[in-house]
């Protein structure tokens, strides 16, 4: 892959200790993981480093503890879900550094898989200390970076190894790199952007950065209420940030300026409760009711979003267009989000989606396996498609 080292870039890794930077911040609940999406994900890295008969040590968070060693924040239930992904065993140190750490890494095997206890129980972690990096770079030789996903922490772990020691993305992180370049680094056009979600306030830098690179730019859930209300549409009880209408029509100007179309809901299906199952009624979007709320876009928007994605060669989506977590406000998410994979199963159609609560409206709809890619990265997507570097991918830069 252009640009990074990659595994391939590496000439022998038998009986060196390769040091592996994934992410297992994986959700657990009553001891089990939920989802192991993230762990299937670094499943060929590990396959392949141990296969050519590395000593494979893993390195990751887990969670954000706030006061160093923890059982709430161990690692070591994650090991066993990992080893049940693998299919092979997987060893546990309870320390990521000092004798603990060196000891189980002295006993390994060849091809041997260890995971290293939650990297932050350490405050030098995320000050990305060069004494604490010292100390995690004792115990290998070479240093793997397969966690896109944690990628804009300019963490130790993360970032500060990459200076210690030879530096390569692993399978998931060049993966991800690949389908983002193919996104938004170098898309075939035209490009459709769909951002979603509740506020705008979080994703000012994301949209402005996506009007200078999209060709077209739906803007759906709630934050497409600041838009219209910006723009003189009255959202009754919808959500709305209206301190940041100005904000809105800056980026509604610069979409102008750079060619971008910019899509904002023509109706709304509109509930005066926020709940599963409230009566609601699909109205034109200058008709809201006052006491109405909008939760989700409708047919009408429907349509002219998925004449959108018929015209576009590529597809970026982060964010829900409605309320999907309670029915029957997923409706307008659903049928976009099948209509997208259905374009991509007939090869019409790059699709790239991720960050927050996109990849669970995706699994909602059924689609995400049918998704060119699908990331599991939330604040790292993010800040990708703000076009801001990202520590831990710059570092691994030629
Ligand atoms: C994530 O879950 O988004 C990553 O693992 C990063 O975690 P963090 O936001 O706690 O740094
Ligand atoms: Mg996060």
């Amino acid at each position: 892959m252009a640009g990074f080292k990659t595994l391939d870039d590496i000439d022998a890794v038998s009986g060196k200790r390769v040091l592996v930077r994934v992410d297992l911040n994986v959700p657990v609940a009553d001891g089990e993981v939920t989802d192991a999406t993230r762990i299937e994900r670094i499943a060929p890295t590990i396959s392949e480093l141990s296969g050519k008969g590395a000593k494979v040590i893993l390195l990751a968070h887990f969670g954000r503890p706030k006061d160093g060693p923890s059982a709430e924040f161990s690692l070591e239930p994650i090991a066993r879900a990992t080893a049940d992904v693998l299919g092979r065993p997987v060893g546990f140190a309870a320390d990521c550094i000092g004798d603990k750490a060196a000891s189980a890494v002295a006993a390994m095997k060849d091809g041997d898989i260890l995971l290293l206890e939650n990297t932050r129980f350490y405050k030098a972690e995320e000050k990305n200390e060069p004494a604490f990096t010292e100390k995690l770079a004792a115990n290998g030789d070479i240093y793997v970076n397969d966690a896109f996903s944690a990628a804009h922490r300019a963490h130790a772990s993360t970032e500060g190894l990459a200076h210690r020691l030879p530096a390569y993305a692993g399978r998931a992180m060049q993966a991800e790199l690949d389908a983002l370049e193919k996104g938004l680094g170098d898309p075939v056009r035209p490009v459709v952007a769909i951002v979603g979600g509740a506020k705008v306030s979080t994703k000012i830098d994301l949209l402005m950065n996506l009007v200078k690179k999209v060709d077209a730019l739906v803007i759906g859930g709630g934050m497409a209420n600041t838009f219209l209300a910006a723009r003189g549409t009255d959202v009754g009880k919808s959500l709305c940030e209206h301190d940041l209408a100005s904000t809105a029509k800056q980026i509604m100007i610069e979409a102008a300026e750079a060619g971008c179309a910019i899509i904002l809901p023509a109706d709304g299906v509109v509930a005066r409760e926020f709940k599963a199952g409230a009566a609601s009624e699909t109205v034109a979007i200058e008709a809201v009711p006052a006491d109405g709320m909008i939760l989700d876009v409708g047919e009408k928007t429907v349509k002219t979003v998925t004449d959108w994605i018929d015209r576009a060669a590529t597809l970026v989506w982060n964010g829900p267009l409605g309320a999907f977590e309670i029915e029957p406000f997923d409706h307008a998410t659903v049928a976009a989000a099948k209509h997208a994979a259905a374009r991509t199963k007939e090869g019409k159609l790059v699709s790239v989606a991720g960050g927050g609560d996109t990849v669970a409206a995706l699994n909602h709809a059924g689609v995400a396996d049918d998704f060119t890619y699908v990331s599991t990265a939330g604040g790292a997507f993010l800040e990708w498609m703000e076009g801001k570097p990202l520590p831990g991918v710059e570092v691994l830069k030629r």
